[in-house]
């Protein structure tokens, strides 16, 4: 086949022994029903068929979840390694929930926080987060999400053999550099190219437990494919963005307070969707790393 979409059948409902989990889209998503997540901390049985439920579906959505803060640092914890240090600060005397407040955490505008894969320009990103909503804005500040493995697999196999083997430079300040050294200033922002140097990942990698191919570049992080001209390397990238973001590859969620979102970062991109002015929007969020990604770079 060598046109996008190629024919698939949509992913199916599964009754698991602890809940069942109702797809969302044709590709991936699902919400789960019949559990609250915070007892996986203590039934590894539960567990485990929440980690196939979140390999298989790549985003999870869970309602009316009970969740304290050491509970979802715990679960966490069993999913991967805590991150403790985010781009914004942890709940006090809980490192590692971070609190992410609207309208206090920017107090100009975010809607240039495009689609991406969080800390893409780490070599060991994020490989999955559980964001909890706490006070959710009426109507407003939904989540999107993008499936990568469907995004991958719909491209021709002409895209698919030019793309492999490609390699993307990550870099956290792809898309905003002059508004950072205009906000920090020369000596700060080469401080911080210290800390958070660009990396280079393949574009297109093997998921570590499902096997499946995924795009891993995202219109937020990806500056630049290795061995190309800047020209060249828009063109790629342009395709790319508008491609793997496109509304068959899209899951959005509608939060609501107690509503848990837990997904894939390497095989799904997201973004808030900041359509709710200074409205008020309380989430926490826990991420946590397993370090795969380098070994592929
Ligand atoms: C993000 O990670 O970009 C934020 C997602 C959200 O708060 O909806």
């Amino acid at each position: 086949m060598n046109t996008a979409l190629q024919d698939r059948t949509p992913i199916e409902k599964t009754t698991y022994r602890h809940f069942e989990a109702e797809p969302v889209t044709g590709t991936f998503g699902a919400f789960v029903r019949g559990v609250q997540v915070a007892d996986a901390i203590d039934n590894g049985e539960l567990f485990a068929e929440l980690h196939a439920a979140w390999l298989k579906y790549q985003v999870l959505f869970f309602r009316e979840q009970h969740l304290s803060p050491e509970q979802h640092l715990a679960l966490g914890q069993k999913f991967g390694e805590l991150q403790k240090l985010g781009y914004v600060g942890s709940l006090e005397g809980h490192e590692g929930v971070w609190v992410q407040e609207y309208p206090d955490l920017y107090s100009g505008p975010v809607a240039d926080i495009n689609w991406h894969s969080d800390s893409s320009f780490r070599a060991k990103p994020t490989r999955g987060s559980l964001l909890y909503a706490h006070a959710v804005p009426g109507g407003a500040g939904d989540t999107v999400w993008a499936d990568q493995c469907a995004a991958y697999a719909d491209l021709s196999a002409a895209w698919r053999n030019f793309l492999d083997g490609l390699h993307c430079i990550h870099d956290n300040l792809a898309n905003n550099p002059y508004r950072v050294l205009d906000q920090i200033g020369g000596k700060d922002l080469a401080n911080m190219r210290k800390y958070l140097p660009p990396t280079e990942h393949p574009v297109v990698c093997t998921h570590p437990e499902t096997e499946r191919r995924f795009l891993f570049v995202s219109e937020l992080m990806a500056r630049e494919i290795v061995g190309m001209s800047q020209a060249e390397s828009r063109a790629v990238l342009e395709f790319l963005f508008a491609h793997q973001t496109r509304p068959e590859y899209q899951a959005r969620l509608h939060w609501q307070p107690g509503t848990l979102a837990l997904w894939d970062n390497y095989s799904t991109l997201h973004r808030g969707i900041f359509d709710f002015g200074q409205a008020h929007r309380l989430m926490h969020r826990v991420s946590f790393n397993t370090g795969w990604i380098d070994a592929q770079s």
